[in-house]
């Protein structure tokens, strides 16, 4: 069943949201503080499920006396090994208490500490690989879950904005380079909607659906990336895609994440031999950016034929006991005896999986893509701050800033609308031609594997000129088959996943294929080494 439903307009200004993370709902709250403004969140689950939930680790922002801006900016910058823009790594930072204020206004409980009366050392600050300092706030260990769930409350109970769940973007529309809105899928009663917008924002999240072990939830299959894409906007440095070290290693647990936050109270990382092998490779040993540790792992378990290492707790125990690992990680602690490990005896087993794309929908200083009146913001975004490699917690931090500086940018395009006489002309609504309802979702199934066990093989942690040379074949293979039936068939949620998740592995191999050197999650054997002369850029397509 079939229906499609024209545009309304109306002369209030529309703003279209698409996500409802972190990114989404700080847009969101900040739009509909003008009351004239209709928002429209639209999400394609529930609306709490997203990477947002599960963030573990927290929200990276200098707080405590002892840290400083220029601490903060130092290690995000070696983090990014060369391609962080300095400009945007300098205002992220640099806003970052202000938002996090404003996340605690909101309602966010951020763990406190019992010791200290001056209101800058109230909070719990953890460390995380990378930082020299502690700076990272949380709320325990499911700090996304405290946001998620403060942001949609007050989302809630705000009038001008309405959420639609279970709805998802097909595709945007765009007439002479400026976005008009999008087509959007009612999972439910199978409708087609033409929803007309004078600002849209894309806070799909991120991609780690498109490989085979990831952290992340079903939800991220990139879709922001590819609608923005084909809608002609620009997109970056998509090679970026950031493998977190310690998943937990178990046959049921699908994607569970140790934050590294253990490793910032002590744990360690070792192979099954007991040997601690990341003093043999940073000398922040276990605490090294994430693209090394993750790199060294994979190295060991090639060198080893081992299946994982061992994330050993014990330093942790031994430092603070039992009680106090229990109380900083309670989630994990939980989580981990569902399946049979118990943290408090030390040796957990984790391998790296795919966790955070660094690159996507390029946007300017103020959150705009190269389609005027589209933005971006949160994971789906390429701001400039993460460069070749995000530091550990800095991503919670730059949607709130992005979030911001969107919404004020934005305000000019939504004043217009406000002064204009005549509403615009209705956009065309969506042709489905003779498609007719797909019979067996098994093909779907199928080619969603291959893809993501394709991209997992051949454009992993640690990638070669011939494994590219095999993905981009096969990938083209798939691209085929895939475009030839896409519109043969009525859409539904996992075909429009599909073809987003077959155009963001694309895209990942043509950045890849690309940058012809090693440069932060980039790392390829046949260009070892980092060339600044000719590669210190980003890969724009
Ligand atoms: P998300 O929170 O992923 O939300 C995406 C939204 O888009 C969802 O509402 C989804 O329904 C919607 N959506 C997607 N496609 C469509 C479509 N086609 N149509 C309609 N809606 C759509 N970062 C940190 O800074 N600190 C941490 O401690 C941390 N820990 C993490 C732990 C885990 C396990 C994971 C997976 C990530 C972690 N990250 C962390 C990364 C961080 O959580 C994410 O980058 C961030 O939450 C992304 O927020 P977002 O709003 O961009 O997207
Ligand atoms: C973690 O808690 O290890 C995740 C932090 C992050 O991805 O920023």
């Amino acid at each position: 069943m079939v229906a499609q439903m024209t545009s309304v307009f109306s002369s209030a200004p529309q703003v279209l949201i698409l996500g409802s993370g972190i990114a989404g709902l700080s847009a969101a709250l900040k739009f509909a503080r003008s009351p004239e403004v209709q928002v429209t969140l639209v999400c394609k689950a529930d609306p709490a499920e997203g990477a947002t939930r599960y963030a573990q680790g927290g929200i990276a922002s200098v707080w405590s006396k002892s840290d400083s801006f220029a601490e903060h900016r130092q290690d995000t910058l070696v983090a990014g090994a060369g391609l962080c823009h300095q400009k945007i790594v300098e205002l992220c930072v640099s806003d970052g208490p202000a938002r996090v204020r404003e996340l605690i206004d909101w309602g966010v409980q951020f763990t406190k500490t019992s010791k200290g009366s001056d209101p800058t050392e109230v909070f719990d600050l953890h460390r995380e690989g990378g930082h020299g300092q502690r700076r990272i706030l949380h709320a325990d260990d499911l700090t996304g879950w405290a946001i998620e769930k403060s942001l949609l409350e007050n989302c809630r109970k705000i009038p001008n904005i309405r959420i639609l769940e279970n709805h998802i973007a097909i595709d945007l529309i765009v007439q002479k380079q400026r976005q008009k809105g999008a087509y959007i899928l009612d999972m439910q009663s199978g409708e087609i909607r033409t929803l007309a917008a004078d600002v849209t924002v894309l806070a799909t999240g991120g991609a780690g659906k498109v490989y085979l072990y990831t952290s992340n939830p079903d939800i991220a299959t990139g879709d922001g990336i590819a609608m923005a894409y084909r809608a002609g906007a620009r997109v970056a440095n998509l090679e970026f895609m950031q493998f977190h070290p310690t998943c937990l290693y178990h046959p049921s647990a699908k994607n569970f994440l140790i934050s590294e936050a253990l490793r910032g109270e002590g744990a360690v990382l070792k192979n099954l031999a007991g040997e601690d092998f990341m003093s043999r490779h940073h000398p922040m040993g276990s605490l090294a950016p994430r693209d090394i540790v993750a790199r060294a792992i994979d190295m060991e378990l090639k060198r080893t034929g081992d299946k994982h290492v061992w994330l050993d707790s014990s330093p942790v125990i031994a430092k603070s006991g039992k009680p106090e690992l229990i109380k900083k990680f309670p989630n994990i602690h939980e989580q981990c005896l569902g399946f049979g490990i118990d943290i408090t005896e030390g040796l957990i087993p984790v391998v790296p999986a795919a966790h955070y794309i660094c690159g996507g929908v390029l946007v300017d200083d103020n959150a705009q893509s190269s389609l005027k009146g589209l933005y971006a913001v949160g994971e789906t975004a390429c701001t400039g701050l993460h460069g070749a490699n995000r530091l550990a917690s800095n991503s919670l931090l730059e949607a709130v800033v992005f979030a911001e500086r969107a919404v004020t940018h934005a305000q000019p395009l939504l004043a217009l609308r406000t002064s204009a006489s005549t509403l615009p002309a209705p956009l065309p609504d969506w042709d489905h031609g003779r498609a007719v309802e797909l019979e067996e979702k098994i093909d779907i199934a199928a080619t969603w594997l291959e893809i993501r066990s394709l991209m997992w093989n051949y454009v992993g942690i640690v990638r070669s000129d011939r494994r590219l040379a095999m993905a981009k074949r096969r990938l083209d293979l798939i691209k085929n088959e895939v475009n030839a039936t896409y519109w043969n068939y009525l859409l539904t949620k996992d075909l429009i996943e599909l073809r987003n998740l077959l155009t963001v592995a694309d895209l990942i191999v043509q950045c890849a294929t690309l940058r012809k050197e090693s440069r932060g999650l980039h790392y390829t054997v046949d260009h070892p080494e980092i060339d600044e002369r000719h590669f210190k850029h980003d890969t724009v397509i």
